[in-house]
């Protein structure tokens, strides 16, 4: 024991001086599985390769006419698949389930694993197949349309045909055999699974049964890397399936990759293709590349493909290792073929038919849930850095933001805050008074994030490890004790969060009594839970450890981070009893669902200009998935940036859902005031801007918490039929306030080229340069200006105060800005609630639409929400809008209003304008002074033109 100890401490050290030296870096590709050295990513690309080469190839699999039945909107039957040369058959059973929101799932399972009708050699592993993903990941959406039943369908021997769909302009054409489903959209195929015959259910077999044919049979019972091996109690049982997008050139989403948003290829070379699939297993890769297919911490298996005219979707719904191979065949029109395999479990695919992308966004979001709504602090600047030291270093950083007037919300403490990384604890000698530190935060209604991690130290006098102990919530290995690994504070172990006792243990470690030293100000940020273990194969938790219930890890592995947020987030409401505030959690490994619950970023980026570029594609690749609430560490984790790069950061930082500076341990100190003039300024200036629109992105954040559309907004949402824009991923609107930004991520650059999808004036948001034509247009952008346009059309709304922080903007008036259209037209959308209780749930909140109608020259703000609790009414009565600016790109009307009329609630009183003539092309701006109307209720402007009003 002790000898194995000795030796882990030497592999911890080793790992850490490596860790530490940071003068190499790059990513330790040898620490992480290639697909060939994955046996069941092996034997699914070798079937890939066989059918390819055999003509006329056709999967062994078959729907058995006579098993078929319909009921309730659910068709079921057994496929059977023909192994030993067709001289016997596995049972798989399959439901097809026709939704009533128009999502169509498969499933496909295998009878004998489900009857238990199979020897393991290990018997505390259950013999199913895992079949929990839903329980953890699916929230709702899942009626099904139970008007379909065995009258709506059209069957022979070769094929079943159903109408489906809210308007029955689906259909699913199953044919028999070989097994095959055809989505039709429409009369138009759009779907196919199993299209090339790939579909691969790895029945169970005995050890000593003959080979399959063409099987490899390397690692089917067992298998090692890097010299850990996994023992593979249930023998290979890996599911795989081809899915083409007929019709479709591109593929968006199965985040977390460092790539492009547009898939690229991963076989057959096409341009810039990569050679290996994207894999979706939860890691911690240390120093990741910024152009890879590799796994990263989070894994959602959903993804979307867009033509113009068009869009579907599939969630692979799986919690086990996942490869995903894209090829596109190039004819007159392309077709994206994918081959998705997952390690275990079911196969389980849902199917999205549209027939537009924010549809199939929305019933993804029925199915895993929405975003939850923030607070107003989480979406407003974070300060964090691996460590600030002490208590007295918090304050001196507290301070030094309001010395240089630069607003922040909260401010961050890494692992050393610990008590020898003892989560839950303080390292008492820095942190001796941490009521103090907090109550000093709150007065300037600031907020601590701590750290807590999943490892849990082994020592007998840490109050966590005995609880884990006592209720016997610890991992299993595969012999059924305590998993013991390494991580941070040395050796470890971790909590089964699958167990719901677990999840109850951890609820009572957070109440304010507990968890000594905290507060209501105090959040949570958990990192490491892929879950990190620096002596696992890939620095993670060996496959065969055990969870609640008898899965092996392998089935639960990309669910697993998910789970201890989860718990994380119910703790932190707990705290609060019958009065919770919205909980704020940060995890660093998410799956789908994620987004009900908590906030993500995108782990140890390098601080490098090609990371600060590939940041945006990530962002936006994860909010088309469902996990809007990212961001990536401004200034990149790795690595000391120049103050340019770390400027140029702020400005994307500034958009990016969640904005946090961080910053490695071995690192330069680098908080804003650090740089020095003239960078500090352009970093203040984009954390203000930010704090300017806020409401603008508490707007869109609502939005993504109604109906799952992500925050920021690619070209292809924008502009679905125009098909430049598919492929940009380095430029989006933020929510539907029309601002459209393209941050700069060039060294050196004093302008970009944006990419404008329609004909409707743009106004440059700094100085209303007026941008017009579809295509390409230059915007100028020195090191002080983040390249942003409004899109006319839109109206949002900002709070130009400067404040210290979110909640101190509370009563704030507001600023409108209107950008018209080419029509001299405008509207807009807007969203207030107190932005940290649930009371929104309950109706208090002001929701509204504005709209300008050139012709009449009327500026209208009409309530969403009738009747709003009084009690909010009250407490909201005394903010007002106290400036409209309205940007007209000819504006005839515009030149000659000098007054406005303002009405609301029956009283009618006149305000002043003021304008800026056009001139090179500029925009006409009216700025309409001090309106003075009530947020809370609905008011009028009328413009008057000369005598007359317009
Ligand atoms: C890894 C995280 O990704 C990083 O952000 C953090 O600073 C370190 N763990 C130390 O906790």
């Amino acid at each position: 024991m002790r000898a194995t100890t000795a030796r882990l401490s030497l592999a911890f050290l080793l790992t850490f001086i490596l860790a530490i030296a940071g003068s190499v870096i790059a990513v330790k590709q040898h620490d992480f599985k290639k697909c060939h050295q994955s046996s069941f990513c092996r034997r699914n690309r070798q079937l890939a390769d066989r059918a390819a080469e055999v003509p006329e190839w056709n999967a062994p699999y078959a729907l058995d006419p006579a098993s078929i039945s319909v009921d309730s909107g659910v068709l079921t039957g057994a496929v059977l698949k023909s192994i030993n040369g067709g001289a016997e058959t596995v049972e798989l059973p399959l439901t097809v389930s026709f939704l009533a929101s128009g999502v169509a799932r498969v499933t496909l399972d295998e009878k004998k694993r489900q009857l238990g009708e199979i020897e393991l050699n290990n018997d505390r592993i259950r013999k199913e197949r895992y079949n929990e993903a839903e329980k953890w990941s699916i929230v709702g959406g899942l009626d099904a349309d139970s008007s379909i039943d065995s009258s709506a369908i059209f069957a022979n021997d070769e094929v079943t045909v159903v109408k489906y769909g809210p308007a029955k302009n689906f259909e699913a054409v199953i044919t028999h055999s070989p097994f095959s489903l055809k989505f039709i959209r429409d009369g138009e195929e759009q779907v196919v699974l199993n299209d090339r015959g790939l579909i691969n259910m790895e029945h169970w077999r005995p050890r000593d049964s003959t080979p399959e044919e063409g099987v490899d049979q390397d690692g089917l019972f067992d298998e090692s890397f890097s010299g850990k091996s996994d023992t593979k109690p249930r023998g290979p049982e890996s599911v795989g399936l081809d899915i083409s997008f007929i019709g479709y050139d591109h593929v968006f989403g199965i985040p977390e990759h460092a790539s492009p948003l547009s898939l690229r290829e991963t076989r057959g070379g096409g341009d810039g293709a990569y050679d290996e699939p994207y894999r979706l297993y939860n890691l911690d890769v240390f120093e990741y590349e910024f152009d890879s297919p590799m796994s990263l911490y989070g894994a959602i298996p959903f993804m979307q493909a867009h033509k113009k005219g068009g869009d579907v979707a599939v969630f692979w719904l799986n919690g086990a290792e996942t490869w995903i191979d894209v090829v596109k065949k190039r004819a007159e029109k392309t077709t994206t073929q994918t081959h998705w395999f997952s390690e275990s479990g079911l196969l389980d695919v849902f199917v999205f038919l549209g027939p537009t992308a924010e549809e199939n966004i929305k019933s993804y979001s029925q199915l895993t849930g929405t975003t939850a709504l923030p607070q107003t602090f989480s979406i407003a600047y974070h300060q964090c850095r691996w460590n600030y030291l002490s208590q007295d270093d918090v304050a001196q950083v507290d301070a030094k933001f309001d010395e240089h007037d630069i607003p922040y919300d909260v401010i961050w403490l890494d692992v050393e805050h610990t008590d020898g990384k003892r989560y839950l604890t303080w390292d008492e000698a820095n942190f001796p008074e941490p009521e103090k530190m907090l109550e000093a935060l709150d007065k300037k209604q600031r907020k601590l994030v701590n750290i807590v991690d999943p490892h849990i130290k082994k020592d007998d006098d840490y109050h966590v490890y005995q609880g884990a102990k006592a209720n016997d919530v610890i991992v299993k290995d595969n012999n059924g004790n305590n998993y013991e690994g390494w991580c941070w504070p040395g050796s470890s172990v971790w909590v089964d969060f699958f167990k719901p006792k677990a999840v109850d243990w951890w609820k009572s470690l957070m109440t304010y009594d507990a968890y000594k030293g905290s507060a209501k100000n105090l959040y949570v940020w958990n990192d490491m839970n892929e879950p990190a273990v620096f002596s696992g194969p890939e620095i993670t938790m060996p496959k065969d450890n055990i969870h609640e219930g008898g899965w092996e890890h392998r089935d639960i592995h990309n669910i697993n981070g998910m789970v201890f947020h989860n718990a994380t987030a119910l703790a932190l409401m707990n705290r609060d009893g019958d009065k919770p505030l919205r909980p704020f959690v940060l995890t660093r490994s998410f799956f789908a669902g994620t987004q009900r619950i908590s906030a993500s970023w995108t782990g140890d980026n390098l601080g490098n200009w090609e990371h600060l570029a590939v940041s945006i594609p990530m962002v936006l690749s994860n909010g088309i998935a469902g996990m809007t609430f990212t961001g990536a560490d401004v200034g990149g984790f790795f690595g000391n940036p120049s103050p340019e790069l770390l400027a140029r950061w702020y400005q994307v930082g500034a958009f990016y859902p969640f904005f946090r500076a961080h910053a490695h341990i071995d690192t330069k100190r680098r908080e804003p005031w650090l740089a020095g003039e003239p960078w500090t300024g352009y970093m203040k200036e984009a954390i203000r801007g930010r704090y300017r629109l806020l409401p603008t992105w508490y707007t869109a954040f609502r939005r993504a918490s109604v109906d799952g559309m992500p925050v920021l907004r690619p070209m292809y949402l924008a502009f679905p039929d125009v098909e430049e824009g598919f492929g940009i991923d380095d430029q989006f609107f933020l929510g539907d306030s029309g601002i459209l930004a393209k941050p700069v991520t060039k060294e050196g650059v004093d302008s970009v080229s944006v990419w404008l999808g329609d004909e409707q004036p743009y106004y440059d948001y700094s100085n209303y340069d007026v941008h017009q034509g579809k295509g390409q247009t230059i915007v100028y952008a020195p090191i002080d200006k983040t390249p942003m346009l409004i899109q006319g059309g839109n109206i949002f709304v900002r709070r130009d105060r400067s404040r210290r922080s979110s909640p101190a903007m509370k009563y704030d008036p507001f600023t409108l800005i209107v950008a018209l259209d080419k029509d001299g037209n405008a509207k807009g959308r807007f969203y207030l609630d107190d932005g940290e209780t649930f009371d929104y749930n309950g109706g208090a909140y002001v929701e509204r639409t504005f709209t300008f109608d050139g012709k009449k020259g009327t500026l209208r703000s009409d309530s969403l929400n009738d009747p709003v609790p009084a009690e909010y009414l009250k407490n909201m009565e005394r903010v007002r809008v106290e400036k409209v600016i309205i940007v007209g790109a000819n504006g005839q009307q515009l030149g000659d209003v000098h007054a406005v009329d303002v009405l609301q609630g029956g009283k009618k009183w006149e305000t002043e304008v003021e304008y800026v003539k056009s001139g090179d092309g500029k925009a006409r701006v009216l700025t309409v002074r001090d309106p003075a109307v009530r947020i809370t209720e609905d008011w009028t402007l009328q413009l008057r033109v000369g005598k007359n009003e317009l």
